[in-house]
């Protein structure tokens, strides 16, 4: 199995295109081959990271995921240099890891904004107005110019609770509406933390009905467009 293989040379693992910028990184060097740790320099800092979270495992490879992430909170993404730099410290091959990345969704395979901006739209989040509050953010940003961000709808960040959520920058921040969509692109434009108290981890964060009030319901009921138990549902009977 080869890394690079086609008339253009396009990076592919197997069948799996893989993302733009891979090849030159990757061209010279064999991604089924361990690096060397003499040929590899990796940052003081984000060794030590990587060696800390390889020990709270008995085997290193269960690190890949939080080690990907350290090197994603370092370099903005999981570039191709950052993989191998990861796979020089784990002393696993950069195709192992780069299987990882590619699958899972929270690691960027290509350069994106330093800051992010994840709307869960999955089906609670959904129920709940998602969709408005994501293309409320996307409008605010582009009246705002808010540049380096990343904002996107995602799969189910597993808060459901605080429905409908987004991760900000990895705060779970929630519940929210489209009235919030401002405020949020603004701290983040200024740098600030958006909805200081309004995120998981917050000193004092309840959730609604914690504080006694009634969850806020969306203005519009949402219908969903997939049945729970499969298919697609078109109108739903009340
Ligand atoms: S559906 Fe949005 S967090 Fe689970």
């Amino acid at each position: 199995m080869t890394f690079l293989a086609g008339p253009e040379r396009e990076p592919r693992i197997g069948s799996a295109a893989l993302p733009p910028g891979w090849a030159a990184a990757t061209a010279d060097r064999d991604p089924y081959v361990v690096p060397d740790p003499a040929e590899v320099a990796v940052p003081d800092d984000l060794r030590a990271e990587i060696e800390e979270i390889i020990s709270r495992y008995p085997d290193r490879h269960s690190a890949a995921l939080p080690a990907l992430g350290a090197a994603q909170r370092r370099y903005g993404w999981c570039s191709p240099q950052a993989l191998v730099e990861v796979a020089c410290v784990m002393q696993v091959t950069p195709a192992y890891l780069a299987a990882v990345a590619t699958f899972y969704d929270m690691l960027r395979t290509q350069p994106s904004g330093r800051r992010y901006v994840y709307v869960c739209t999955s089906v609670s989040c959904h129920l709940r107005n998602a969709r408005a509050v994501y293309e409320a953010l996307v409008r605010a940003a582009r009246e705002q110019g808010l540049e380096d961000c990343e904002i996107r709808e995602f799969e189910c960040l597993g808060a459901c609770d605080m429905a409908p959520m987004a991760s900000i920058d990895g705060r779970y921040v929630g519940p929210l509406s489209t009235s919030d969509a401002e405020a949020i692109v603004t701290a983040l434009r200024n740098g600030d933390t958006p909805l200081p108290g309004r995120a998981l981890g917050d000193p004092d964060y309840q959730l609604p009905w914690q504080r006694g009030e009634e969850h806020p319901l969306p203005a519009e009921r949402v219908r969903p467009h997939v049945h729970p138990a499969g298919g697609v549902a078109g109108e739903v009977p009340e």
